[in-house]
């Protein structure tokens, strides 16, 4: 039996994760899980790049651990660990620095945009983001790496290192592809940006289901739709893009007639995919209850899960360490 491909995602621990983290990317990474051998990190290294509250983060990884165990990604199926507990990830960012052209590093639009947020603070952590996250790929030689729209650049920015590296030591890196999942780039409730909790539209995962009420009621919708009895399209209706993630399709096609000959208004339109939404994220929310009641074996699980990545990890860095000369 050929063994399994192999794939690593990560994610940053910046507040309780939402929708489009999860139809974006983890709902994606659990169903891969019984194809692949995988391997999940919160990326706290990537966390400290801007700028931050020390006890706030310790809160927000854990957390974000909660999060990401709740949504189905057990110790049982995959390698999940906390990027800080593998010390390897940061010692190859060191080598591949050596082989990252500066101006690759200068052109990612992630860095324009967070550079220009924290003007004040603009550090070389910041510019040098992405070559971390190559090597919490490539320490891996994953196959791909299941992500939403948005990491699209980086992950190019990945395979040029990956290929510079092989040019100059020796062929030694897969180039890893990108696996986008359905969701790839999920709006926020204003309609308007890509969900972002730094952005304030986002609805949490394991929010209060009364709490996401609150935030779909008023959130836009066609604005062809000024009263009820306006039709309306779908296909510029943000909470109809929602209903593509939580609604069975035949349900949908009866909303998106409903919606074009208005015969169900917005309100109800959202109240159908509240309930929908609630359908997938109820079993969510009690599994972190859960796991919240149980710290010490979510400790044991991330002990294992830093374990089993360490060894993969040291492997390969070794291998790089000696293609590149060191003794
Ligand atoms: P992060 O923490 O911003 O997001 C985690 C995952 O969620 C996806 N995502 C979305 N997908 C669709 N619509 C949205 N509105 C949306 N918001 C977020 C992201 O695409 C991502 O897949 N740099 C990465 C973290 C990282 C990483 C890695 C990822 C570090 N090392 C190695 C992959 C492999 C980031 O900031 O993701």
């Amino acid at each position: 039996m050929s063994p399994r491909k192999r794939i690593l995602s990560g994610i940053q621990p910046s507040g309780a994760i939402h929708i489009g983290n999860y139809f974006g990317a983890i709902e994606n990474w659990v169903r891969l899980m019984d194809d692949y051998e995988c391997f999940f990190t919160i990326v706290d290294l990537h966390a400290i790049t801007i700028s931050y509250d020390p006890k706030l983060l310790q809160r927000r990884v854990w957390d974000a651990v909660l999060d990401n165990m709740a949504a189905g990604l057990g110790p049982k199926k995959c390698t999940l660990f906390i990027q800080s507990h593998v010390p390897e990830h940061t010692e190859l960012c060191w080598l591949l620095n050596c082989v990252t052209p500066l101006g690759e590093l200068n052109r990612m639009t992630q860095f324009k945009e967070k550079s220009e947020q924290e003007r004040e603070n603009v550090t070389a952590g910041l510019l040098n983001y992405p070559i971390l996250q190559a090597a919490d790929i490539l320490i891996y030689r994953a196959d791909a790496v299941p992500v939403g729209e948005d990491q699209a650049q980086h992950l190019e920015l990945t395979r040029e290192i990956a290929r510079r590296f092989n040019g100059r030591f020796g062929g030694y890196f897969p180039e890893p592809a990108t696996l986008v999942g359905r969701g790839a780039r999920i709006l926020g409730i204003d309609g308007a940006a890509k969900m972002s909790k730094s952005l304030g539209n986002a609805i949490g995962v394991t929010e209060d289901p009364d709490a996401i009420w609150e935030k779909l009621r008023p959130a836009k919708t066609d604005e062809a739709r000024k009263r009820r009895h306006d039709p309306g399209e779908p296909d510029r209706c943000n909470i109809y893009s929602y209903h593509k993630l939580a609604t069975p399709e035949a349900e949908r096609a009866e909303i998106a007639r409903g919606c074009r000959g208005a015969t169900i208004g917005c309100i109800d339109c959202k109240k159908i995919f509240h309930r929908n939404l609630m359908a997938v994220l109820d079993p969510v929310r009690e599994r972190r209850q859960a796991l919240a009641r149980d710290p010490e074996a979510v400790r044991e699980a991330l002990r294992q899960g830093a374990e089993r990545a360490r060894r993969v990890a040291r492997e390969t860095l070794d291998g790089a360490k000696k293609l590149m000369g060191l003794l």
